[in-house]
């Protein structure tokens, strides 16, 4: 990898997100997009139940307002959800111009309905509509000449003016990040707007059903560079992940629910209707510890989800992916129904930002799960996601292009320090640990908490942080030593949060404080100035 390698937009992550913003800036500059690993590796293209949009004739965007509200139990920004079901439907018809092809019915787009949405409003391919937001994505990128794309390599840590010993009262301003390249060496990338779009953290739990690059990097890094982060106690867990000893994160879509799929416990007993009037299709955060509440007071280990009622030949049809995963495993989704659990699915805190993508950085962006914008508020309501990226990739490659040259630091940062860092050869340490830390946040941080489980993992990501620290310093850099660092910062982000929430509320729910309360009717920010220095002792930088 070359030392220094400049461009005019540097985007840190390649989903939907971030390639919305590279699209856009692309005509005004060139642009670096990172990838961690394959660029079809990320959460969008994972994504299976679809985008949702106001579209159909019996829904308008106040609908979608309320539920998104409804879902996000009372802590949802009202500007925020505004701008983005008003202007989402119009960033949907970008990505239709860009080449993704949604199902329809007629001309209309067929639409799918899920968990807490009060309408028909999910528009999808299929069940795999990620794939195709990806696809139709990348393939825009990839024949713009002024995109750049650089696979495989890993940004490690933001470059600022304040950390180039800037004098504190100047404003803090972005220059570009440190990046581990596929060669295992370290660059450095310039740009004079940095948007971070590097998607979720749910590898910080053991069960997830996340892909591997969601390990919180941008997170990590922002906060270490001095941004504030949100609401990050509210981790959404996914009701249905199929429950198989092969199937590594595997997603059963909300949709199924949507199509009157029920969820039985082994035995066959409906329990849903006890917990909530919606049933199936209330919000997510009652379905998941409904399940948690079955499992542990019977000792089972899954639960089912039943559509076999719809018959093989729907089933087929609408959930074509799930439906040949499940056979793959010897489950037939048409004929018997699927053991599901629930795992950790979704990141609604991250990177405070405004209606433009901005940071407290000067001229650093983020989009997408890693950014924390008001619009979920203490739940996401499910596909509310795929279109925050659209809207936010969209408004922060706006701002960044209008605001070009208004303020810019020419100089060039020193490199990369290794120091007298050597080769490990003790991999197995970052793997002890990092199963350690997954396993800690999975038994203590999970569906339901109490703050005593909370301190018991808050001791050991301490401990584990001081160690990561040392690792950090003493070894050459790699991957997974990377990952592990800023993945036990996140754990440590998601514990305090948890820690200071002492109500229940959304997602956040603990068995010391049950009932919601109006005193914590607020977000839960950890300010980088508060925080910077509590960070320093534990994780060391
Ligand atoms: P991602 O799409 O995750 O992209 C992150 C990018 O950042 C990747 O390119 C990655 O390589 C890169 N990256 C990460 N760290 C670094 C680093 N340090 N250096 C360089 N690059 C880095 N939402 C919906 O709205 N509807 C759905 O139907 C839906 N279904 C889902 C199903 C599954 C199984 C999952 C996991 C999520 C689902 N979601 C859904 C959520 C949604 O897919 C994600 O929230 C959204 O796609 C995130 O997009 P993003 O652009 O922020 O990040
Ligand atoms: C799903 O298809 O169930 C996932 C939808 C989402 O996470 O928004």
């Amino acid at each position: 990898m070359e030392n220094i390698q400049r461009f005019d937009f540097l985007v840190i992550g390649g989903g939907a997100a971030g390639l919305t913003f590279a699209l856009e800036a692309a005509a005004h500059g060139s642009v670096a997009v990172l990838f961690k690993r394959s660029p079809e590796e990320s959460s969008t293209a994972w994504a299976q139940g679809g985008i949702a949009a106001v579209s159909a004739d019996d829904d308008d965007s106040s609908l979608h307002a309320q539920d998104t509200h409804i879902a996000g139990a009372g802590l949802c920004n009202p500007q925020i959800v505004d701008i983005v079901v008003r202007e989402g439907p119009q960033r949907v018809q970008d990505l239709v111009t860009r080449g993704a092809q949604f199902d329809h019915q007629g001309t209309n787009f067929a639409l799918h309905r899920e968990g807490g949405h009060s309408r028909r409003r999910i528009l999808h391919a299929g069940d795999s509509t990620g794939r195709e937001v990806q696809r139709a994505l990348l393939a825009a990128a990839k024949a713009n000449s002024a995109i750049q794309f650089f696979a495989h390599t890993l940004a490690i840590d933001l470059i600022t003016s304040q950390k180039l010993n800037q004098a504190e009262n100047q404003p803090n301003l972005i220059l570009g990040a440190y990046v581990l390249g596929q060669d295992g060496q370290v660059g450095t990338f310039l740009a004079e707007k940095v948007l971070v779009a590097s998607g979720g953290a749910g590898k910080v739990y053991l069960y997830t059903s996340n892909p591997d690059v969601a390990t919180g990097d941008g997170i990590a890094m922002c906060f270490r560079a001095g941004c504030a982060v949100a609401n990050m106690e509210f981790f959404q867990f996914h009701p249905t992940c199929l429950y198989h000893p092969q199937a590594k994160s595997f997603l059963i879509s909300e949709a199924l629910r949507g199509e009157g799929a029920k969820l039985k416990r082994i035995n066959g007993d409906c329990f849903m209707q006890r917990y909530d009037s919606r049933a199936e299709l209330a919000p997510r955060d009652i379905v998941a510890r409904a399940i948690d509440n079955e499992m542990k007071t019977h000792g089972e280990d899954h639960v089912l989800l039943d559509l076999s009622h719809r018959g093989e030949p729907f089933v087929k049809e609408h959930f074509p992916q799930i439906y040949s995963r499940c056979r793959e495993l010897g489950i037939n989704p048409g004929t018997q129904p699927i053991p599901v659990v629930p795992a950790a699915h979704y990141c609604c805190g991250g990177v405070v930002s405004d209606e433009h993508g901005r940071t407290s950085i000067q001229n650093l962006y983020v989009a997408g799960e890693c950014s924390c914008t008001g619009l979920h508020g203490a739940n996401r309501l499910a596909s509310n996601s795929l279109l925050e990226t659209l809207v936010f990739g969209h408004r922060a490659a706006q701002d960044a292009i209008k605001t070009r040259g208004a303020r810019k630091l020419e100089c060039t940062p020193p490199p990369w320090e290794r120091g007298c860092a050597t080769m490990s050869n003790e991999q197995v340490l970052v793997s002890h640990t990092w199963e350690e830390l997954r396993r800690a946040m999975w038994n203590y941080v999970g569906i339901v908490r109490s703050d005593k489980r909370l301190e018991l993992a808050l001791r050991r990501a301490n401990l584990i942080a001081r160690e990561v620290h040392d690792y950090y310093w003493n070894y050459i850099v790699d991957r997974d030593l990377l990952e592990l660092r800023n993945i036990t910062l996140v754990a440590q982000l998601v514990i305090h949060s948890a820690l200071r929430r002492r109500e229940s509320r959304g997602l956040h729910f603990t068995t010391d404080y049950p009932e919601t309360k109006e005193a914590y009717a607020c977000d839960t920010v950890l300010d980088a100035k508060e925080w910077y220095h509590y960070a320093r002792t534990l994780a060391g930088y």
